[in-house]
């Protein structure tokens, strides 16, 4: 669903974001904004803050920030439209309906009519396993311990055989071949035409996280080759993407995830109530899949296979749960091989009680490390150490590294003094590395970039908080001046909103659909220029802003090159003297009252 601009500003006017985030965060009153507890990563003190003025929120914890819509994504995970609509009902704003038009585009879509012909064979599947022709099917899964609410929720299936098949039931619904090709769900062959790919198999429905039929898996009843067939990728089905049982999962609103290899083993996790169970559909977990699970939960219990491949996918799966910000422990499932067989053997309190004793991923990464040095010889032993020193260094966060460096040093007992000492040792290694690898100047070159565009971003912010003087700040930097690409997109925007007289951050923010453009827009209108309480000296500090950006928008070396180009030398020769010029009117004035 589309909502115009005017729908979007209107939810926002009519939603204050101080009332909405107050609903989920104690906010207190400092100076004219509010601070509370981050709602998106856990903290101690209060580095989260919402501005009535701006009508927007930031976390100077986590970089959390945008418009009461943001806001309402994050907090409920949903979608954008998702948001307004939830806002626009709090407000009793009411939304305009779907026009004929656009349904008709949405239809027309390719990714639409894949999921429509996905629906129906997912239906097929789903009526045909409770047919008589699907009772051998029923009877497999029940027999491996499924119950009916179960067996409904992830709406197994099942592809039969013989004359009656999917795409015949397809074709009499009117589908097209050139369609039917495209869903990943036929095979082609040159004498018989298309045929079912999937048949004599229970059929496992793959959902995204709204519920939709993006593909399929088939199981064999019983043994043969392959296991599991599935569909391939398509318009509607990435695999890297998507999690199974996520769209269940979501709903359950722990504040874990558990992540496992199969589908069998979500579906009894499920039945034994552990309805926070996804598995990352039989690839590698990818970083998308991470940032993904990141929107519903904080926390990740690994639950891969106890074999060998199983071990080798946590060890893989750990470094990318953690980079996405997840607090990572494994679950060891001992003696039994997966948690479809520990559930079945031991119950679920069992499975809770491993939950408890679950194993910090890092504990786990050295634990299995540690298995291949022989700790009696003192070569190995030093090699072992060194290993771990390296592994502490990935840590960014300096209390979070010298606690398990304290937590380790007891662990295998020796001295954190002697362990701090091999870290910074490979600290300094790792040092050397880097300056070998970034050459000196490459580093200045972004000093500087970041300098230039925090001195942007602080225009930007002070033009939000003092409007007051646009007018004095138009007369010397222009929209030109800023970098190109978002910056002078933002700026671009702010400049027309104040030529019309008043700016509103919060509308600018939600005109980005994209949440990663909301945060980032947000960080802009909050860049830290100034202390505004430094009286006197804020006059001095916005003229030495103006020339800054005006010196890095004229001036600055390596923007063009003017290889003896007359003209462009010309022009730098004028830019020169009219930055002088500027810089001793600027001293001969006050901007500031
Ligand atoms: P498993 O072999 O562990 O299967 O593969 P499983 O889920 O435990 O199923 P059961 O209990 O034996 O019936 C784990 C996952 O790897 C993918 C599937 O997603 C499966 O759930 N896989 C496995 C395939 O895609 N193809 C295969 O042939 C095997
Ligand atoms: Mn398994």
């Amino acid at each position: 669903m589309y909502y115009s601009q005017d729908i979007i500003d209107e939810v926002c006017r009519r939603n204050d974001i101080v009332d909405v985030v107050s609903s989920h965060v104690k906010l207190t009153r400092r100076g004219s904004n509010y601070f509370g507890l981050c709602p998106f990563h856990s903290e101690k003190s209060p580095s989260f803050s919402v501005s009535p003025s701006k009508q927007m929120y930031h976390c100077f914890g986590c970089g959390a920030g945008g418009s009461v819509i943001t806001f309402t994504m994050n907090i409920e995970n949903y979608s954008f439209p998702e948001a307004v609509e939830a806002l626009a009902d709090r407000a009793g704003i009411e939304l305009p309906k779907q026009s004929a038009s656009s349904e008709e585009k949405e239809k027309d879509s390719l990714r639409s009519r894949l999921l429509a012909v996905n629906k129906e064979a997912g239906k097929y599947y789903y009526y045909l396993l409770r047919h008589e022709r699907g009772r051998n099917a029923y009877g497999y899964l029940t027999g491996r311990g499924l119950t009916d609410p179960v067996i409904n929720a992830f709406g197994l299936g099942y592809a039969g055989f013989g004359k009656e098949n999917l795409y015949g039931y397809l074709k009499k619904q009117g589908y097209e071949d050139e369609l039917l090709g495209q869903s990943g769900l036929f095979n082609h062959d040159e004498k018989r035409g298309m045929l079912d790919k999937f048949w004599n198999r229970v059929i496992f429905p793959i959902m995204d996280i709204q519920n939709r039929i993006i593909g399929f898996g088939g199981r064999v009843m019983g043994e043969g080759t392959p296991k599991y067939l599935n569909s391939p990728e398509t318009t509607v089905f990435e695999k890297g993407r998507n999690l199974y049982g996520l769209n269940l999962a979501r709903t359950a609103r722990k504040k874990s995830l558990i992540i496992c290899e199969g589908y069998m083993d979500v579906i009894s996790m499920h039945q034994a109530g552990f309805k926070e169970t996804v598995a990352s559909l039989g690839t590698a977990l990818t970083v998308a899949q991470a940032n993904l699970m990141k929107r519903y939960a904080d926390e990740v219990f690994v639950c891969y296979d106890s074999d060998a491949a199983g071990i080798k996918a946590a060890l893989r799966a750990i470094p990318i749960l953690r980079n996405a910000g997840f607090k990572c422990r494994v679950i060891n499932m001992n003696p039994y091989k997966d948690p479809d067989e520990f559930i079945k053997n031991l119950g679920s309190s069992e499975f809770e009680k491993r939950m408890e004793e679950a194993e910090n991923s890092f504990y786990y990464e050295v634990r299995i490390d540690e298995a291949s040095f022989d700790l009696k010889d003192p070569d190995d032993k030093t090699r072992f150490f060194k290993n771990i020193a390296a592994r502490l260094l990935r840590f960014e966060d300096a209390i979070e590294r010298d606690n398990y460096l304290e937590g380790i040093a007891d662990k295998y007992h020796i001295s954190p003094e002697s362990l701090g000492e091999m870290v910074k040792k490979q600290a300094m290694k790792a040092e050397n590395i880097n300056v070998y690898e970034r050459p000196k100047s490459l580093d200045h070159k972004t000093e500087r970039e970041d300098g230039r565009i925090k001195a942007q971003k602080g225009m930007l912010t002070w033009l939000c908080e003092e409007p007051g003087i646009y007018t004095k700040i138009k007369e010397y930097i222009k929209t030109e001046d800023f970098s190109e690409g978002l910056l002078k997109d933002l700026a671009t925007r702010i400049y027309e909103q104040l030529e019309n007289g008043s700016i509103n951050p919060a509308a600018i923010i939600s005109s980005y659909e994209e949440e990663e453009m909301q945060r980032q827009v947000a960080s802009v209108f909050n860049e830290e220029v100034i202390d505004t309480d430094i009286g006197e000296d804020r006059d001095k500090a916005l003229k030495e802003l103006i020339l800054r950006l005006l010196k890095d928008s004229w001036l600055s070396p390596g923007r063009e090159e003017d290889n003896g180009d007359v003209m462009l030398i010309q022009e730098r020769i004028n830019k020169k003297k009219e930055y002088e010029r500027i810089k001793s009117e600027l001293k001969n004035i006050r901007l500031l009252n």
